[in-house]
C-alpha cells in the first residue's frame, strides 16, 4: 500500500501559495504530496477564517498537485459543488453541517469532484454509515476543526478501525482519511488503525524541508 500524504497549505505562507504547492510536489519520483489538503473556513462553522474559491482556483493553476478541499462551513449544499467545478479532485463538507448530504454527493460528482464526508472528534460514524454509500472519502477530524497544530485525539481511531472494517469487508468503498495533530508521533498508530491518506500541516510547513518532511512521514508508515 502507498500511504498518501496530502499536507496542509493551512500551516503554510499564504503570501507564497504557489511556492509552498511546489515545496511539496517532489522531484517525481513518487515521493512527493500525493494531495495538497485546502482548508476552506467561513468563521461560522468553525471560529476560524481562512480562504475560499478565488483562492483555490488560483491554486489550481498553480500546481499539479491535486487539491483536497476540506470545507469547515455551514450550508456545504450551495457553495461545495463551486469547488469541484474549479478542479478540486475531493471535495469534503461536514456531516455535521450538510442538509441532504446524499444529494450533496451526486452533485459534487456531476461537477466532477470525489465525494467526501467528514466528522467531528464527537460525532459518532454508526448513524453515516448509510450515507456514505453515496461518498468517495470519509475524512476523520483527529483535532476539533478550527485550527492547526493541536494535539492528536487517539479516540477517533475507534472510528478509523471500524470504517477500514466495513471496506475491508467489502459493505463500504471510501477511502478512509485522517485530519488533525498528524506527526511523526502520531501517523503510526493512524496507520494501524487503517488510515489510507493523512493529512498534516504543522509536521510538514513548520518543518525546515517541506519536501522532506512529506517523504519522512511516508516512510515512517513503510516501516
Ligand atoms: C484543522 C484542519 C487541519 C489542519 C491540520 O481544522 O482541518 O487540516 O490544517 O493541522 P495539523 O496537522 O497541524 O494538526
Ligand atoms: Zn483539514
Amino acid at each position: 500500500m502507498h500511504p498518501m500524504i496530502a499536507p496542509s497549505i493551512l500551516s503554510a505562507d499564504f503570501a507564497r501559495l504557489g511556492e509552498e504547492a511546489a515545496a511539496v510536489s517532489g522531484d517525481g519520483t513518487g515521493n512527493g504530496a500525493d494531495w495538497l489538503h485546502v482548508d476552506v473556513m467561513d468563521a461560522h462553522f468553525v471560529p476560524n477564517l481562512t480562504l475560499g474559491l478565488p483562492v483555490v482556483q488560483s491554486l489550481r493553476a498553480a500546481t499539479d498537485i491535486p487539491l483536497d478541499c476540506h470545507l469547515m462551513i455551514e450550508d456545504p449544499d450551495r457553495w461545495a459543488p463551486g469547488y469541484a467545478e474549479a478542479g478540486a479532485r475531493n471535495v469534503t463538507v461536514h456531516a455535521e453541517a450538510a442538509h441532504d448530504p446524499v444529494m450533496l454527493a451526486k452533485n459534487l460528482r456531476a461537477a466532477g469532484s470525489l465525494a467526501g464526508l467528514s466528522i467531528k472528534p464527537g460525532t459518532p460514524l454508526d448513524p453515516w454509515v448509510e450515507v456514505l454509500r453515496h461518498y468517495d472519502t470519509l475524512l476523520v477530524m483527529s483535532v476539533e476543526p478550527g485550527f492547526g497544530g493541536q494535539s492528536f485525539i487517539p479516540e477517533v481511531l475507534d472510528k478509523v478501525r471500524t470504517v477500514r472494517n466495513l471496506v475491508d469487508t467489502g459493505h463500504l468503498t471510501v477511502l478512509v482519511e485522517i485530519d488533525g495533530g498528524i506527526n511523526a508521533d502520531t501517523i503510526d498508530a493512524a496507520a494501524e488503525a487503517g488510515v489510507d491518506c493523512f493529512v498534516a500541516g504543522s509536521a510538514v510547513y513548520g518543518a525546515e524541508d517541506p519536501g522532506r518532511a512529506v517523504a519522512a512521514l511516508r516512510d515512517s508508515v513503510r516501516r
